[in-house]
């Protein structure tokens, strides 16, 4: 695999024709497609279909981070479009009953658990009324999420690239640990939700199986440049694992 093909770029647009401009730009330049909630609410299932279609099915993640009763779980995940590599659930659910549910799901797509926002901080937690332990120390949730959803049969999960050296170290290599929140140096978003923040340098160097990155290529004057030097610094995060 190279460095590129482990860069997930975030289709956060809000049509889409402007979707499928960004694929036939991008789709040279980074490993997979990220359609979340903006974009599945604008063109649907259909669109996924047609992605599906158009391109290599390991291309597709369908980020809608579900989280309902397990029986609403359950029915969502067997109707996800067949073709789709990877889909994300929350991982405040219970994980006996989620380890039944997740045998029984054979959709060819690998469950990744997102543990929690990298929108989040300590300071947010807080004020959601987590334990001072979480609040102080967010990697500490993130932890015993990841473990909860390992111990459920997850294939991995979502989860800023502060924490990834940590889960990899609890979960073990094969576990998949995917980091948005990504922030290059020179970036320009501006007024950013984001708070767990890491360059695509020390993401890959803590530990990232891949990265998600949205606006830092999308606004960039030129996104595929944007994109190629992602994917730059992404091999000298690779190089400089565990030194
Ligand atoms: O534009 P930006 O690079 O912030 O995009 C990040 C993408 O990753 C968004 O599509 C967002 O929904 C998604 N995401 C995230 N944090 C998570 C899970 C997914 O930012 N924990």
């Amino acid at each position: 695999m190279e460095p590129k093909d482990r860069l997930i770029f975030a289709l956060d647009v809000a049509s889409r024709e402007e979707a499928l401009n960004l694929v036939e730009l991008l789709h040279n330049d980074v490993g997979l497609f990220k359609v979340g909630w903006e974009l599945f609410m604008a063109a649907g299932p259909q669109f996924l279909l047609d992605l599906v279609g158009n391109y290599d099915h390991s291309r597709i993640f369908l980020d809608l981070k579900i989280y309902d009763i397990l029986n609403t779980l359950k029915g969502a995940l067997k109707n996800i479009v067949s073709g789709v590599a990877l889909v994300t659930i929350h991982s405040d659910l219970p994980a006996g009953g989620l380890t039944a549910i997740l045998k029984e799901i054979d959709g060819g797509f690998k469950v990744l658990a997102v543990t929690l926002l990298t929108s989040l901080s300590g300071k947010n937690l807080r004020g959601l009324g987590y334990a001072a332990e979480y609040a102080e120390d967010p990697s500490r949730l993130v932890l015993l999420r990841a473990k909860s959803a390992q111990a459920a049969g997850c294939h991995g999960v979502v989860c800023s690239g502060q924490e990834a050296g940590k889960v990899k170290e609890a979960c073990g290599q094969d576990f998949l640990v995917v980091c948005p929140g990504i922030r290059p140096s020179w970036s320009a978003v501006r007024g950013d939700d984001q708070e767990r923040v890491v360059t695509p340098f020390e993401a890959m160097k803590n530990g990232a199986d891949f990265i998600v990155v949205g606006r830092p290529i999308r606004i960039a004057i030129d996104p595929v440049a944007a994109a190629r030097q992602v994917a730059e610094e992404m091999t000298a995060g690779l190089a400089a694992r565990g030194k």
